[in-house]
């Protein structure tokens, strides 16, 4: 049958409409209503997004005698807007170098004057004491902390003293929460760093982590009433092609009982998008913004998702980073960056990875903020950090029921192609908002996204959001909602408070352009962050977006802003 044909008053609307944006490349994309009529993720923590610190380099994060308050100020912030900090992962090379000794009572660590561990780092090379514990203790109140042991020293004495770490983290952890214990980092490469000799292999490493779990778990867990389901193998670095895929370790018993126990908690993996004296291509930041090579990169990742999530375990990303060891300058530390990592949460969100890390360490231009002076520059917050406020804000939005889905944007023209991306956001089972990625290169172009909420939504107002800065280049100056983040102390201050509104029409349709090397968040019926969100312990944040870090809540300004804020929801429920 043909489709009948439309009203010359359509077609001439229609044109009216579409005219100014001929120039402009666009899609049309259709988004649920419903959440039931979508593929979508389950729900998202509000700790989802986030960061992984290299245990050497802790104190540069939180402080030594003084604790580091632009650290400390940067995760309260995402708490509020989440209702609950981000996860933080203490874990990486060095957990393997390091010993626990109570009587070094200092902030910091030592170098171990008796070492007598293997490889080209030595696995007790680092003695560190109740300051290790102190220093994690200041991240904000609640945070969940998955904390590395040392797998790889082997002395007589390694049992011992691995469960007198566990059980220093488990007495010395108060104001943050321990989560999940990691057994050895990336075991996968121990032949290669010299930690592990002869047979060494992921059947080994499933013996190993098992014995060493059992221990700990008798010793330290049970006694203090904690579940023996508290740990995260294998924490590899990447599994092709060794005998360290999630598979072979099932089928060596890794998930299997031990004296009537099941130790395993979660699926733990480790990747980098591309890591430099690895990746053979040239890293550019070009190819970071072509947001299919993440695809391309990630594809052996994503079917090892899926076996995890078949057995049962949820999957976790504890090491994660755009440019690996330490980043590079000019790509992981731009805006371009910023689009990546935004895109790169969520796109995990719709595998249905349970949380991602960003790995940091003090001298990294991958890391989210430079916590402390380094290559002759004080502390500053690079762009990526409001790509982590973004995603924390649209957690935040549903109040622990956001879940996200991929919008399929199929094929688009060449010059976009890689560039485009498009999710949706449901919040208590109903469509709440688009987050929209142009991540072309370059500041000239747009595009336009053509978006059908569905005839329920017809004629509501949406609210955008914009993550974006002057260029893809930009090294600062990013803002993320109106929102800029102070490099001295971390906290938020709105920098634009204009609202940017569009109103959907009798069909709930809408076309939203997005600037090239730009993101925004369409969020239905408000402002994002203008709303309490919800904590996990049943109290509220006071919101975000209207709210600086630091501003009084009585102050008539703040007060006029959300009397606003309120009333137009009003207006739009009306
Ligand atoms: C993610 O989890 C949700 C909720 O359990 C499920 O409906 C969806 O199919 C899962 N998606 C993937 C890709 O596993
Ligand atoms: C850091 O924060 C603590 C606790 O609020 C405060 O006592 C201390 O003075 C602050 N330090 C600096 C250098 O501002
Ligand atoms: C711990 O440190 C103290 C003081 O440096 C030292 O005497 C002791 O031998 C160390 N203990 C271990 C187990 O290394
Ligand atoms: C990191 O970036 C700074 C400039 O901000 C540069 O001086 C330094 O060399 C870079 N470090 C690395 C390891 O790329
Ligand atoms: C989240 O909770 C706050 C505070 O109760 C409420 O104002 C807001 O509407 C809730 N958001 C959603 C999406 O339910
Ligand atoms: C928030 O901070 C900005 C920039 O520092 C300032 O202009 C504005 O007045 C502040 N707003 C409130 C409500 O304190």
């Amino acid at each position: 049958m043909l489709p009948s044909s439309p009203s010359w008053a359509t077609i001439m609307h229609s044109l009216a409409l579409l005219a100014p944006l001929t120039a402009a490349q666009s899609i049309s994309l259709s988004i649920q209503p419903k959440r039931a009529g979508a593929a979508v993720s389950d729900n998202l923590s509000p700790s989802f997004a986030g960061f992984g610190i290299e245990p050497s380099n802790l104190f540069s994060f939180t402080g030594n005698d003084n604790p580091n308050n632009f650290t400390i100020q940067l995760l309260q912030n995402l708490a509020d807007y989440s209702g609950a900090p981000p996860h933080i992962r203490l874990g990486g090379n060095t957990q393997d170098y390091m010993l626990y000794n109570e009587s070094y009572t200092k902030f910091g660590w030592e170098k171990n004057p008796s070492s007598i561990g293997k490889g080209a780092i030595a696995s007790d090379s680092m003695i560190i004491g109740p300051g290790f514990f102190k220093a994690i203790d200041r991240f904000p109140e609640g945070t969940w902390v998955t904390y590395g042991l040392n797998l790889a020293y082997d002395g007589s004495d390694a049992g011992d003293l691995r469960v007198k770490m566990a059980q220093a983290a488990v007495d010395n952890l108060k104001n943050t929460q321990l989560y999940s214990f990691e057994i050895g980092n990336e075991p996968d490469l121990w032949l290669q760093n010299g930690f592990r000799t002869g047979a060494w292999d992921g059947k080994a490493y499933t013996a190993a982590f098992l014995d060493a779990a059992d221990d700990i778990y008798k010793q330290v867990l049970k006694p203090a009433g904690l579940p023996a389901m508290f740990f995260e193998p294998p924490a590899t670095a990447s599994t092709i092609g060794n005998t360290f895929e999630i598979t072979q370790l099932t089928n060596n018993g890794l998930l299997g009982e031990r004296d009537g126990n099941y130790y395993v908690g979660w699926w733990n993996q480790h990747d980098y998008f591309q890591f430099i004296g690895v990746t053979t291509e040239p890293i550019t930041l070009d190819n970071l913004m072509n947001l299919d090579s993440t695809n391309v990169q990630f594809q052996y990742w994503e079917k090892q998702i899926k076996i995890a999530l078949s057995t049962g375990v949820p999957y976790v990303l504890r090491e994660m980073s755009s440019v690996g060891p330490i980043g590079m300058h000019m790509v992981s530390d731009t805006f371009g960056a910023a689009l990546w990592t935004l895109n790169f949460f969520l796109y995990t969100a719709t595998l249905n990875v349970t949380s991602v890390q960003m790995h940091m360490t003090d001298n990294s231009n991958a890391s989210a903020w430079q916590p402390t002076d380094h290559y002759g520059e004080p502390a500053h917050v690079r762009p990526q950090y409001y790509a982590h406020a973004a995603v924390h804000q649209i957690i935040g939005n549903g109040n622990g029921t956001t879940q996200i889905g991929a919008l399929d944007i199929g094929k688009v023209s060449s010059d976009y192609t890689g560039r485009i991306r498009a999710y949706s956001a449901y919040a208590n089972g109903n469509i709440q908002s688009a987050v929209l990625i142009n991540s072309k290169p370059g500041t000239s172009g747009s595009y336009t996204f053509n978006l059908n909420f569905g005839a329920e939504n017809a004629n509501k107002k949406i609210y955008l959001s914009y993550l974006t800065a002057d260029s893809h280049t930009a090294l600062s100056g990013t803002t993320w909602n109106g929102i800029s983040f102070d490099d001295k102390t971390g906290k938020a201050s709105i920098v634009d408070d204009s609202l940017s509104v569009q109103t959907l029409d009798g069909s709930g349709q809408v076309g939203i352009q997005v600037r090239d090397s730009q993101a925004l968040v369409a969020n239905l019926d408000w402002q994002l962050g203008s709303n309490e969100v919800i904590k996990q312990d049943g109290s509220a944040t006071a919101g975000s977006r209207r709210k600086n870090s630091s501003a009084s809540t009585t102050s008539t300004s703040t007060m006029a802003m959300l009397i606003g804020a309120v009333s137009m929801i009003f207006i739009c429920f009306a």
